[in-house]
């Protein structure tokens, strides 16, 4: 019987402080998504914009619409050949004679060279 009767309603406390951080969090991530893309709808070249838009936009004419390759080779596993990093060297500095440099930049080719160091 040394049980503390207060127990069990530090749990209920507790637990309502979970679900309420829980909840924020959930709440700013909606909020978050919304505003990205309303951004996105208002000014198309936004920084904020999905990297599947901006390879569209800059790279999809060499690269092929589903990165198969056309001028360019194909990127469908360009993440398993270079890093981030070195996705991302690519874009600012060109390679060969046929891949231009600077065509995006900054958080555009940041966010570019992510999503594709991921296709592996
Ligand atoms: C004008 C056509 C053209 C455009 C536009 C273009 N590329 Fe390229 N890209 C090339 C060519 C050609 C190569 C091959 C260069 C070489 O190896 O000599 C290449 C190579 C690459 C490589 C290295 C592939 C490998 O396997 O070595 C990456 C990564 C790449 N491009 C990413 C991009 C991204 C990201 C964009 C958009 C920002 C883009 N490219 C836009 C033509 C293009």
């Amino acid at each position: 019987m040394k049980k503390n009767p207060l127990i069990p309603f530090a749990w209920t406390a507790v637990i309502g402080l979970i679900l309420i951080i829980g909840v924020s969090f959930w709440a700013l991530q909606q909020g978050g998504e919304e505003s990205a893309e309303g951004h996105g709808e208002k000014q198309e070249q936004a920084e904020a914009a999905a990297p599947e838009e901006i390879y569209a936009q800059n790279c999809a004419s060499c690269h092929g619409g589903d990165l198969g390759g056309q001028v360019g080779p194909a990127l469908t596993a360009v993440g398993g050949k270079y890093s981030k990093d070195e996705i991302l060297g690519i874009i600012k500095n060109g390679k060969g004679s046929g891949m231009p440099a600077g065509l995006i930049e900054g958080e555009q080719a940041e966010a570019v060279a992510k999503w594709l160091s991921e296709k592996k």
